[in-house]
């Protein structure tokens, strides 16, 4: 359930006429529902009540500050995997006792910023960065909190580039070693050894990858537990899946009893790191229509939106759902939506029947909260688009549209032309 309905022929975004901020911001435009990050958070929070857990937010997914200061005042904390994604949660007020660091290329001086800080553990990914951890905590007279993410080599069933946890993906430690870096781990000066991690994909659409993950972790727990390295945090990553078009993810209410299932006995902290669950159907991405192309065998809708503002389409040949702004089309098309951008790989929408849009029709391109604006780029010197954030009838602008003059910045012309 999101906050994008139709009142009549016009597309609302909670109580704002989905055309008026177009009318005010301009075009393209991603809009947030407030009231829907509200109740997804919620959503996922309420499916672990009376279990003890944190849930950091995956930044990566939506890192723009008012999402962050949404979820941070409903007690959120942050999953992030880049000095700027901590600069940025930081700035919108998080607990750093509430971060999680994971990632497969920590920097030394992202190591440093985030052992000043203090956050809760570093999801460590491999040998070396365990070592690496140890040698500038211990420098910096700190011990760094650590979890071991685990790869437990099980297949998430969902598009190969957003798989992580098969043995053959760059993520994590392979469950035959991790043991060994364990008991490596509890010897060195500068960590201390607090929990485990995994995270296996994103987009998953079954609850089953996830808790026979979590049973190989538990084998390893138990041992763990005989050896005297008792852990207080079990991460379960992120990757809970969203309806895009037919999926029929579960519910987070089903994933949580299966997963509270799976935990109760470890008596263990629990964290997730959700992302597209919580913020992908809570935006979406509205552009208007420049012209059409009608040929014998194949019709275009070229829009003021391409595949630098939202990647997915191109990159995964991923279905978001196009509605028209205001209902008054002449019946339906099969056609290609594409944008401006010079590559056949920029479309939004692909050989689909959608509304027969004209010149001047706004469109919404559904479910784009997540790795939407995030992944959005300037590429063909397209400034980044606006966005803005509905809260009952009133809407703010959250970031504003880039200006050329953006494009430019911290440019120089080298001085030997
Ligand atoms: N934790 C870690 C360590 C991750 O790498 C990710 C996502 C998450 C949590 C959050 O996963 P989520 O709950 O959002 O599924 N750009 C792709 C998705 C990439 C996901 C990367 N990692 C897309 O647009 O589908």
């Amino acid at each position: 359930m999101n906050h994008f309905q139709y009142k009549g022929t016009e597309l609302f975004a909670e109580n704002v006429a989905v055309k008026d901020i177009v009318a005010k911001v301009g075009s393209p435009v991603y809009i947030y529902s407030h009231a829907t990050l509200e109740r997804h958070f919620k959503a996922f929070d309420n499916a672990f009540n009376g279990v003890a857990h944190t849930i950091c937010y995956s930044v990566k997914a939506n890192s723009t500050q008012s999402v962050l200061k949404t979820f941070i005042n409903l007690g959120g904390g942050v999953d992030i995997v880049s000095g700027g994604e901590l600069y940025r949660a930081l700035k919108a007020g998080v607990d750093p006792h509430k971060v999680v660091y994971s990632g497969v290329g920590k920097k030394n001086d992202e190591i440093e910023y985030a052992l000043n800080t203090g956050i809760l553990m570093f999801n460590v990914e491999s040998e070396q960065e365990l070592t690496r951890i140890s040698e500038i905590a211990s420098r910096m007279g700190k011990k760094a909190g650590i979890a071991i993410r685990v790869n437990p080599d099980v297949d998430p069933g969902t598009h190969p580039y957003i798989t992580t946890g098969l043995k053959n993906a760059k993520f994590g430690i392979t469950i035959d070693r991790a043991m060994e870096e364990y008991k490596r781990a509890a010897t060195l000066p500068g960590i201390e050894v607090i929990g485990i991690d995994m995270h296996i994909g994103s987009q998953l659409t079954k609850v089953t990858p996830f808790v026979d993950s979590i049973e190989k972790l538990k084998i390893m727990i138990g041992k763990l537990k005989d050896l005297g390295i008792n852990l207080q945090y079990f991460d379960c990553g992120g990757g809970l899946g969203i309806q895009y078009n037919e999926e029929e993810p579960p519910l987070p209410a089903d994933y949580g009893k299966e997963i509270v299932a799976a935990t109760k006995d470890l008596g263990m902290h629990l964290v997730f790191e959700p992302g597209r669950n919580i913020v992908g159907n809570a935006g979406i991405l509205t552009a208007t229509t420049l012209f059409t192309k009608e040929r014998d065998d194949k019709n275009f809708i070229m829009i003021d939106a391409g595949m630098n503002d939202l990647a997915r389409p191109a990159l995964y040949g991923s279905f978001h759902g196009v509605q028209p702004v205001v209902k008054d089309q002449d019946g339906m098309i099969v056609a290609d939506i594409v944008g401006p951008i010079c590559e056949s790989g920029d479309f939004l929408v692909k050989d689909r029947e959608v509304p027969m849009f004209k010149q001047g029709d706004l469109m919404a391109f559904m479910s784009a909260g997540a790795y939407g604006f995030a992944m959005s780029s300037s590429y063909n010197s397209r400034p980044r688009v606006a966005e803005v954030m509905v809260k009952g009838e009133k809407f703010e602008v959250i970031r504003e549209r880039e200006k050329v003059e953006d494009l430019v910045r911290g440019e120089t012309v080298a001085s030997f032309l």
